[in-house]
């Protein structure tokens, strides 16, 4: 499984490039904002960071300018994927960039048969939103094992980019559910390394090697 972290923090970024296991980044016009610096720079400079896909998402709501918006931040860098909310007009802006080579993530995916349109657009990435689900008091982690099964049935080749996802029991429940890509923010995944029996144990094997006073060299 792939793993994206949610940010577009590049301080974060920086951070955890070097783990060599960031395979990709996503961003969304909330995180944008956050940063508040002017957003292609900001995407050029995370591109460079990050070899993988880098989702950023176009805020037009009609389909002429999302495709126009899309070519302007597909222009950015090769890796830019462009990122499309889930409606009749992003959907027809999805198979518009699609048909022209660029990969389109569909973000704001909240439905089985919203992920079935999404893939019939010729999505390269749907991207449901497991933790917005739970919240809501559904089960977000189902709608990924139905979009799983639904792509798998028909051979479609959109990858589910599991989102929204705020511990990391919902990333191995995401990787159980046969998700292909999980996005994280930066704490998540840090909290992916911990354990307390991997902590208890180092200690112990520290404390016993310094006793025995030997050494590796
Ligand atoms: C995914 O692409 C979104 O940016 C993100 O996962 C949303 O997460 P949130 O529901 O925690 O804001």
């Amino acid at each position: 499984m792939l793993l994206f972290l949610d940010t577009a923090d590049i301080n974060e970024l920086k951070a955890l490039a070097d783990t060599g296991l960031i395979d990709g980044v996503t961003t969304n016009p909330s995180l944008v904002a956050k940063e508040g610096k002017p957003f292609r720079p900001v995407l050029k400079e995370i591109c460079t960071l990050i070899d993988g896909p880098v989702s950023a998402e176009a805020v037009a709501l009609d389909a002429a300018g999302m495709v126009r918006e899309g070519k302007l931040l597909r222009a950015v860098a090769d890796n830019v994927v462009v990122k499309l909310p889930l409606t009749p007009e992003g959907l027809k802006a999805c198979v518009a960039l699609s048909d022209d080579g660029i990969p389109v993530n569909v973000t704001l995916c909240f439905s089985a048969v919203q992920a079935l349109l999404a893939a019939k657009a010729g999505a390269a990435f749907i991207s449901p939103f497991v933790g917005r689900l739970d919240d809501g008091g559904h089960d977000g982690m189902e709608l990924v094992r139905e979009i799983r099964a639904i792509y798998d049935q028909y051979g479609f080749e959109t990858k589910i980019l599991a989102a929204s996802l705020r511990t990391p029991a919902h990333v191995r429940e995401a990787a159980l559910a046969g998700a292909d890509c999980a996005t994280l923010p930066p704490a998540v995944f840090r909290a992916l390394y911990k354990h307390p029996l991997t902590d208890l144990g180092l200690e112990a094997f520290m404390k016993d090697w310094k006793a025995s006073g030997l050494s590796v060299e």
